[in-house]
């Protein structure tokens, strides 16, 4: 959490708290896969809208999306292996 909050800490309040490889991190999980980052984009929303007014949990919501698509980019985008891969012939 110590390290969850200060990644926040660093996006939100631009603190630099953060030092670390998110991508690295992630690319090492088992069982990672571009379709989980619909589910966590949703929970992450609605932990948000319990926490915080609509201005702030919007203000969370559009970081969120934005790290979300660069992240699941850097993890699986290969311009030689397009997604989702081409049925095979
Ligand atoms: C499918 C989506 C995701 C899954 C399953 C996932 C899962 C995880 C797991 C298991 C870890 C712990 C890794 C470790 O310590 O070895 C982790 C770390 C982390 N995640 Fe995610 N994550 C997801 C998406 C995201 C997104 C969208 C963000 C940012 C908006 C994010 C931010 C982070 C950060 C900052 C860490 C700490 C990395 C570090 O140790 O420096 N994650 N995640």
């Amino acid at each position: 959490m110590t390290k969850m909050y200060a990644f926040w800490s660093s996006v939100m309040l631009t603190t630099g708290r953060y030092k670390g490889n998110p991508v690295a991190k992630h690319l090492v999980i088992p069982g990672m896969k571009p379709q989980l980052f619909e589910r966590w984009l949703a929970l992450f929303e609605a932990t948000c809208r319990e926490l915080f007014d609509d201005t702030t949990s919007e203000a969370f919501r559009i970081k969120a999306e934005r790290i979300a698509k660069s992240l699941k980019l850097a993890l699986f985008y290969r311009p030689e292996h397009p997604w989702p891969p081409e049925p095979r012939p």
